[in-house]
Parts: structure tokens; C-alpha cells; sequence
């Protein structure tokens, strides 16, 4: 490397620009914690001419990001394309393949290519970062690699989608149904332009499944996530989970059990007083628990300019430090391939049962669960809506399976006048 670090820049975005406004603004900055001038070369986005409010005007132009990527005047090739294939991917392998360091934003490409990329940086003695990738400002894949790397990791748990988080806590704040809040969150430009990245939980899916692989020395395994969106969470779960003390969250869970790797991103109940319970509007929230640390909870922007352009220059600055180090916190060959696990362990339940309004109905109800071993914590009936009555109830710590059975059996007996809702109640 020179005096100077050359960057290659692709994907001009809100990210991108935000990225070049902070090399620009924290120059002399920058130059002071790593010792060299950082200097974009080069960059390449869809539109050559659009205004972006910054100046462009010293910096080559590339039309393709794959000629940028392989140009041998960069030492870094910086990818702010998105998209889990497509240029995003072709640029990226090119610069690996040239010995260009990478970094990137883009957690879709990572959770399914991630392996593969990792490899052949390692092959060519190259770093891959990817810090922007998982919950934007936060820096939890260095507090994962460095800080916390003498660490036996237990749980990794966390809100990784601020959309998903404004949506819920708005619908609560405001008393909205989701489609109210959905085409609020639409209208102020917070949801990616496929939306079901993120209410279907997908975007979230793809940052836990690199943190699982990064704690766990696993490979990335997007497919083997349980995913559930948020989309049929309902106004009526998220009051009557409030009035009991939670709060609904899109909560993303990893742990190794005895089976294997288990990973879930789904609505979870958490109680309101805990650090996850807390977490209001856009922001992300990772609670790591390893041994002997304990709990570490990690709380800040997940997205937007300039907390993602941060993760993108802090990873600049490691490797103009001339910070090496392998992409996944271990040697690739080293990664295991592991079982997977549906088993999330036992847990305390929320459940919304609307029954029809007659004696007996209630004796049903309990025989139905007491034959599933699921036993009650507490339970309360609600006024009546029509001609149902909603009957909320939190039971003992039990496994899934014991509630799948219970709702089975509830059903089967006839006294449903809508289909059950079962939320799981973690930790916060
Ligand atoms: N759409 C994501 C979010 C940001 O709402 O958190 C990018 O991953």
C-alpha cells in the first residue's frame, strides 16, 4: 500500500453518498487515526448525471462496477450496489480475485454468497468487511471478532430491522392497524423497495444469519431460518400484550442446542421493562450473552446515511490501519456445517383464544391444554366483541410443541370463533 488508501466506490445511493460526504467532511480526521490519506479514485452508479448534493468532480468515472472493481490503481473496492446477485456479487468477486480488499453493506449477498466470498478473500489475502451489513451503525461484527472473540457465545438475540420496530411501535403509540402504519412507513421512504425484505422478515433473516455464523463458527445459513413477518400482527396483540406488560417485537434469536443450530426471526412478546421491551421507532437492539462476559446490549441507528456510511468507514480505517484478519472471525475451512434445530427450547406463551360466549366453553379450553401439558400462568377475559370473547392467557414455560398440540386441540372442539394466536414470550 502507499502513503495514500484508494478506494473504488460502487452504488452511489443514500449509502454511497453518505459514504463520500464522510471521507470528505472527516479528512483530516481520518487521516490522523490511520496514518494515510484515504482517496476515492474512482466510482461507478447507475446515473452519471444526478444530483446528488455532492461533488463528484475530481473523481474518475467508471460505467461498470466491475471494470472499477478490477482497476489496479484501487486498494479497496468499496460495494454499496445491493442485491444478492447481479453486479453487487460479479464486482465483488472480481476485486477479491484482483487482491483488492472489499467492503460492503449488502447483507443479502452476504447471507447467501457469504461463504464463498469469505473464501476467496482468504485465498488471496485480502480482507472482506462488512460491518454496514448487520444493523447499520451498530458495530457489532467487530464486538463479535475482536472484542468479545474469548468468548463462548450462547444466545444472540436482537430487533435488526428499524422498519419492522417503527412499524410495531407505531401501531402501539397510535392504536393503527398495520395497513395504516405500513402505508405511513411507506410514504416517508422507510421501506426497501421490495417491502417484504422487510415485514416478511427476510432483511432481518440475512443479518442474524451472519451473526449466528460469525458466534456460533458456523457456515451462513439463511435457509435454515424459521421466518415470520410481522404482517399479521395484530393491533388487538400488541394493546392486550401491553396491558400484561410486553411489548411485540420482530425478534431474531440464534443459539446452539444439543440438536444444532437454531435460528428464528419471528414476532416475539418481550417484557416492556427490558432492554429489547424499550427499544422505540427505526433503532436496532443486539443482546449478546456469551461466557464468561455475560450480557452485552448493543442499541443504535440500524440504517440511514450516516450511521451505515460509519460501519463503512470504520471498516476503511481498519484496513488502512493495515488491519488483516479473516471476514467470518476464523478460517473458512474451520466453519462447521451444523445440525439444525427447530427446538427453541421451552418458553412462556401468549395466547389469544376467541371463544364463543357459552358455559362450559372455558372447562374446553382447559382440558385442551391441561392434555398438552401446557399449565397457566395467568389468564384474564376480555369484554366481549360480538358475539366472541377474547380470553388472553401467558402459561408456564413450555416447549412449542406442547402449544402447537394445545391450539390443535382447541380448535378441534368447536369453541374458536376466529383461529388461535400464539406469540412466544423471550427474555428482553
Ligand atoms: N430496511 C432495513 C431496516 C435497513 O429497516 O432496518 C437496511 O437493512
Amino acid at each position: 500500500m502507499e502513503d495514500s488508501l484508494r478506494i473504488g466506490l460502487a452504488g452511489l445511493g443514500t449509502v454511497g453518498t453518505g459514504v463520500l460526504r464522510n471521507l470528505s467532511e472527516h479528512r483530516s480526521l481520518l487521516k490522523e487515526r490511520c496514518g494515510k490519506e484515504i482517496r476515492v479514485v474512482a466510482v461507478s452508479a447507475r446515473s452519471r448525471h444526478k444530483d446528488r448534493g455532492i461533488d463528484l468532480g475530481s473523481i474518475e468515472w467508471e460505467d461498470d462496477p466491475v471494470s472499477l472493481a478490477s482497476r489496479d490503481d484501487i486498494d479497496i473496492f468499496v460495494e454499496l450496489i445491493g442485491g444478492e446477485n447481479g453486479p453487487a456479487k460479479t464486482s465483488i468477486q472480481a476485486a477479491l480475485g484482483a487482491g483488492r480488499h472489499v467492503v460492503t453493506a449488502n447483507k443479502a449477498l452476504l447471507a447467501h454468497h457469504g461463504h464463498l466470498l469469505a473464501e476467496l478473500a482468504e485465498s488471496h489475502g485480502v480482507c472482506l468487511r462488512f460491518e454496514a451489513a448487520v444493523a447499520g451503525g451498530i458495530p457489532i461484527i467487530k464486538v463479535l471478532t475482536e472484542a468479545l472473540a474469548g468468548n463462548r457465545f450462547t444466545r444472540i438475540a436482537g430487533v435488526m430491522n428499524g422498519t419492522c420496530n417503527y412499524i410495531l411501535t407505531r401501531m402501539e403509540a397510535a392504536g393503527l392497524a398495520y395497513d395504516e402504519v405500513f402505508a405511513e412507513a411507506e410514504s416517508l421512504g422507510y421501506l426497501e423497495a421490495d417491502p417484504n425484505l422487510d415485514v416478511g422478515g427476510i432483511d432481518a433473516g440475512h443479518k442474524l444469519s451472519i451473526l449466528s455464523a460469525i458466534a456460533f463458527g458456523t457456515r451462513i445459513d439463511f435457509d435454515s431460518v424459521t421466518l415470520e413477518g410481522i404482517q399479521r400482527v395484530s393491533i388487538a396483540d400488541i394493546e392486550y400484550a401491553a396491558e400484561l406488560g410486553y411489548r411485540v417485537k420482530l425478534l431474531g434469536l440464534a443459539q446452539m442446542n444439543d440438536e444444532g443450530l437454531q435460528q428464528s426471526m419471528q414476532p416475539c412478546l418481550v417484557p416492556a421493562s427490558s432492554p429489547l421491551g424499550q427499544l422505540e421507532g427505526a433503532d436496532n437492539m443486539v443482546v449478546v450473552t456469551g461466557e464468561p462476559v455475560g450480557q452485552i446490549v448493543l442499541r443504535g441507528a440500524g440504517a440511514g446515511e450516516g450511521p451505515t456510511a460509519s460501519a463503512v468507514v470504520g471498516d476503511i480505517i481498519d484496513i488502512a490501519r493495515g488491519g488483516s484478519g479473516l471476514a467470518l472471525g476464523r478460517p473458512c475451512a474451520t466453519l462447521s456445517t451444523p445440525a439444525i434445530s427447530a427446538d427453541t427450547g421451552i418458553s412462556a406463551f401468549y395466547l389469544r383464544l376467541d371463544l364463543v360466549d357459552q358455559p362450559g366453553v372455558m372447562a374446553k379450553v382447559a382440558s385442551a391444554l391441561a392434555g398438552a401439558g401446557v399449565s397457566i400462568d395467568r389468564m384474564r377475559q376480555k369484554s366481549h366483541r360480538n358475539l366472541s370473547a377474547p380470553v388472553l392467557i401467558v402459561s408456564h414455560p413450555v416447549a412449542s410443541s406442547a402449544i402447537d398440540q394445545a391450539l390443535i386441540a382447541i380448535s378441534d372442539t368447536g369453541v374458536c370463533t376466529d383461529p388461535p394466536v400464539a406469540l412466544r414470550i423471550e427474555s428482553g
